[in-house]
């Protein structure tokens, strides 16, 4: 197949020019980083569950409605998706304390919120992602007011779908991070949820034993980083049958 032309590499994935015009190509890569880039490294085989982890999700959010940029995945490390125009923010929900509201506001990790919270960050490297209220989203225009309106429900509708999928494999969703996109079609817009969702973004502890099975693992250090990932996609029941040959190095036959 001919190369094809990169248009971005970003920490963990690289967009490709699509076969199609408003296409493009999502590759996955296994680097992982933190802090905003401060902390780097590879988790092996990282690429290839988060493509197959966040083309699931994002299918089982298509079948309730709710607009994806997914349209299939291509192979082991690849999926097709629609082009958007990011809004730039990372709008993350949370259900239980952990990470930076715990750091911030001094509340222990694992309490549970009396609701759903939903935070805004503005989506720039060298800024370091600064948290934004809705009143600087919308007084700088990154997103009007009625954008804003369906961000929030989209955000919502998602978080309590996602929340019973993995309470349903014994995984609590602690928070997640996600991106939403315009879509022109014709003189109509729409906004689409967009980037990826997988334990790179979102915090997932096994609702039992409340160990942790993301990132967390690496930013922290705490070793099986790739097989918690792999856990993630086991209990989806989504891990490749013949094991992944793209995954690991070599293996001596027997
Ligand atoms: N459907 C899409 N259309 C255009 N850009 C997208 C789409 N989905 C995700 N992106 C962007 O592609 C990039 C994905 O690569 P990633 O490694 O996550 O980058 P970053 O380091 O900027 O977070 C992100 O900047 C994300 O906003
Ligand atoms: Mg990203």
């Amino acid at each position: 197949m001919a190369r094809r032309r990169q248009l971005y590499e970003g920490k963990a994935k690289i967009l490709f020019e699509g076969p199609e015009p408003g296409t493009l190509v999502q590759y996955f890569k296994d680097d992982a980083t933190a802090g905003n880039g401060a902390k780097k490294g590879i988790i092996t085989g990282k690429g290839v569950l988060n493509n197959r982890i966040s083309e699931h999700l994002m299918l089982r959010l298509h079948e309730i409605g709710v607009p994806t940029h997914f349209v299939r995945r291509l192979n082991m490390r690849e999926q097709l998706i629609r082009e958007v125009e990011i809004i730039p923010l990372e709008v993350v929900v949370r259900n239980v304390a952990a990470g930076s509201l715990s750091k911030r506001l001094g509340i222990p990790e694992g309490t549970r919120l009396p609701r759903s919270i939903l935070e805004y960050y503005y989506k720039n490297d060298s800024l370091n992602d600064p948290m934004v209220a809705e009143e600087h989203i919308t007084a700088f225009g990154w997103a009007s007011t009625a954008d804003m309106d369906d961000i929030v429900a989209l955000a919502l509708r998602i978080n309590d779908f996602l929340t019973g999928l993995f309470l349903g494999v014994g995984i609590t969703l602690v928070d997640f991070k996600l991106e939403f996109g315009r879509l022109w079609e014709n003189e109509d817009m729409r906004l689409v949820l967009a980037d990826e969702i997988s334990p790179d973004n979102c915090r997932l502890w096994d609702a039992k034993t409340s160990e942790k099975m993301d990132k967390d693992r690496f930013r922290r250090d705490m070793g099986r980083v790739e097989e918690a990932y792999q856990e993630v996609a086991r209990r989806l029941g989504i891990l490749p049958e013949a094991g992944n040959s793209d995954m690991k190095g070599p293996e001596v036959m027997q």
